[in-house]
């Protein structure tokens, strides 16, 4: 089945108008201009665009690490207005575990640090996650020790050992190479089956797109604007043409108006 589109009740995550620029001495960067979208309970939501066009700043914003200019952002009904154990983020970058703590130790971390769990619950939870990315055998190895693709796995066994209302993923598998991608994203869909958990995720990839997804938005080149929300292929009739055709769509949702300015401009 596809995610619940809970039509009807509120919103866990309501993003209204929202305006996120970059004050630099020089410029003023807009990175996306007066957002919306709404994100349901267990939609493995996708904030799909070329690259610069504001997808890291507008996860950055639903963190609670960059304040909007214009527009609100509401978790719950909330105004977002602070990072918290409620949005845990996973990145793509490899370095982003604590090199001198084990697997284990990682994924407890902010399981201590946050009051959440202590002693024996925080290592039985963490444990327990661990398990889920089947790196229950590494759990003592120190994050050298593991691939790109084991170091990406512990990032979101810690994420989701929070439990956190929505999980917020950038790019998680971009620099992985291409069979690992492929392997890890099966995994995470695996995982949503388990516990049907909600999440944001990044890419600038339509196939991981339409693959990983059950929305996606559809985000214009810098400045980031709305050009379409859509509704993936649902999983249980995911054939590879239905896919095509979605993907054909995407495309030419993405870069026809590019492609037409640009014959404008040279004519
Ligand atoms: N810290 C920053 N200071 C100034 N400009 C930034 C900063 N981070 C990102 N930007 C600019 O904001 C825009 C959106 O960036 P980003 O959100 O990283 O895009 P994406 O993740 O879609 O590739 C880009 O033009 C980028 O150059
Ligand atoms: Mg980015």
């Amino acid at each position: 089945m596809t995610s619940t589109q809970s039509q009807g009740s509120a919103p866990l995550l309501d993003v209204r108008g929202v305006t996120l620029q970059y004050k630099t001495k020089e410029h003023l960067v807009t990175a996306t201009y007066r957002v919306d979208f709404q994100v349901f309970k267990s939609d493995r939501y996708i904030l799909l665009g070329p690259s610069g066009c504001g997808k890291s700043t507008l996860l950055k914003a639903v963190g609670g690490y960059l304040a909007p200019t214009e527009g609100e952002i509401r978790l719950k009904g909330a105004v977002v207005t602070k990072p918290g154990p409620d949005r845990m983020m996973v990145f793509q970058e490899f370095d982003q575990l604590l090199p001198w703590k084990t697997v284990k130790e990682n994924v407890m971390f902010p399981l201590l640090a946050s009051g959440k769990a202590s002693g024996r619950a925080a290592e039985e939870k963490a444990m327990q996650y661990i398990d889920k990315v089947k790196l229950s055998q590494f759990a003592d190895h120190h994050p050298h020790l593991l691939s790109g693709g084991m170091k990406q796995r512990v990032a979101i066994a810690r994420g989701m050992a929070m439990e956190p209302d929505v999980l917020l993923m950038d790019e998680p598998f971009a620099a992985l190479d291409a069979l690992t991608r492929r392997k890890m994203q099966e995994e995470l869909l695996q995982l949503w089956d388990d516990t049907h958990f909600t999440v944001i995720f990044v890419t600038h990839s339509i196939p991981e797109a339409i693959k990983i997804g059950s929305r996606i938005l559809l985000l214009s080149p810098h400045p980031g604007q709305v050009k379409a929300e859509l509704a993936s292929v649902p999983r249980d009739q995911a054939g590879a043409h239905a896919q095509e055709a979605l993907a054909a769509t995407i495309h030419e949702m993405l870069f026809t108006e590019q492609v037409e300015a640009q014959e404008v401009h040279h004519v």
